[in-house]
């Protein structure tokens, strides 16, 4: 027996935010932005080579902004050999997302330490989606196993059965039966209607609404991370927008719900398949016990809105949500990573 320390890591590079956990009791997170000065009157200003996060969002006038991750996988990973060279710069630099990750949790440990990582990935990803995550981690991480995100949120919820989880994320939606074993491609369904979705259908809908007002994509979402709201009865909602250069207060009340709501039908729709294809015997629970996870589980009035619908389609629902959206996958995957016996990780290694 070896006696050399292992530290465990659960890992979610997310679309929008990736997030770490380890069982050093360290975790963190950041948006899943790298950027690169443009030129040497950057570089200097930055003063570093490559810049993270938020960081990289606020000064990406400055810099070349990459979001490695679309629709919940590797940018162009479904084609690769389409766009050969922006894909490979999207591995690059998912794997600097990762490095970067991983440093800030492992500063105080070893460089002897064995770094062992579970990597959450969207329901439905394919073999190649797999395959490159594993090249991310290739000679970062000593052994890595991928597992799907709606999986992890429920095993760190210790829901084996019973259960069917909704993690709505930047780029998909990922639901996920539960019934005490692992779940099947059967048991899984990915929309690609989430929190990025939302994003568009909003600044079109402002924008139709106040055709000279200047906005971005990046406003949008900002706005929205505050204000999302589906349900009727609330206040009005009012967004400050430069139209032609001076601030003014914008009514956005049904825009930010018919945006909210546009991911809505799709849900239900999965919720309502998922159901429907169970044992019989076992519908009864699966309606009873709906879990929402995953950054968009937080707007508000969307646990109703789905008991509605499910009241509607499948007789009832009892919807809830994660207490900790943000690390409900990462801190699942890092379980999973403990729980994992080691001839486990040895025969994946022989693989
Ligand atoms: N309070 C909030 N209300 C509504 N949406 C929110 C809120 N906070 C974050 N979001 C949205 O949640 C999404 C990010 O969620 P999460 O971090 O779970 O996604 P991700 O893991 O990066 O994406 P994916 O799982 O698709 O790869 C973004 O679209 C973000 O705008
Ligand atoms: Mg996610």
């Amino acid at each position: 027996m070896s006696e050399q320390k292992i530290l465990n890591i659960g890992i979610d590079l997310g679309t929008s935010r990736s997030v770490i956990a380890c069982d050093n009791g360290i975790r963190t997170f950041m948006s899943s932005y790298v950027g690169y000065p443009k030129d040497a009157v950057s570089q200097k200003m930055l003063g570093k080579g490559i810049i993270f996060g938020d960081d990289a969002l606020k000064n990406r006038l400055a810099l070349n902004l990459y979001r490695p991750f679309d629709r919940g996988v590797l940018l162009h990973s479904d084609s690769p050999e389409k766009n050969i060279e922006e894909y490979n710069k999207a591995k690059s630099v998912a794997r600097e997302l990762l490095r970067q990750l991983l440093s800030q949790v492992t500063k105080e440990e070893s460089d002897k330490v064995l770094l062992r990582g579970v990597i959450g990935a969207p329901s439905l990803a394919t073999q190649n989606n797999k395959k490159d995550l594993l090249d991310i981690a290739d000679g970062i991480l000593d052994d890595v196993l991928i597992a799907s995100e709606p999986f992890t949120v429920a095993y760190g919820l210790n829901l084996f059965s019973n259960a069917l989880i909704i993690d709505i994320g930047a780029g998909t939606t990922d639901l996920c039966r539960m019934h005490g074993t692992i779940p099947t491609q059967d048991d899984q369904i990915t929309t690609f209607k989430a929190g990025d979705h939302i994003d568009r259908i909003f600044l079109e809908l402002i924008k139709k609404k106040y055709a000279d007002a200047n906005l971005t994509l990046n406003m949008v979402k900002r706005f929205k991370e505050e204000n999302a709201i589906l349900s009727s009865q609330s206040e009005t909602v009012f967004i400050e927008l430069p139209v032609n250069g001076k601030p003014t207060q914008c009514d956005v009340t049904d825009e930010i719900k018919a945006a909210c709501r546009s991911i809505v039908p799709e849900i239900v729709e999965g919720i309502r398949k998922l159901v429907a294809t169970f044992d019989p015997e076992f519908q009864d629970g699966l309606k009873q016990n709906v879990i929402l996870a995953g950054g968009g589980s937080q707007i508000v009035g969307l646990q109703r809105e789905i008991e509605k619908y499910m009241k509607k389609t499948l007789g009832y629902g009892k919807v809830n949500k994660v207490e900790e959206p943000l690390y409900a996958g990462a801190s699942g995957a890092l379980m999973l990573c403990k729980d994992m016996p080691d001839e486990y990780w040895d025969q994946l290694k022989k693989q």
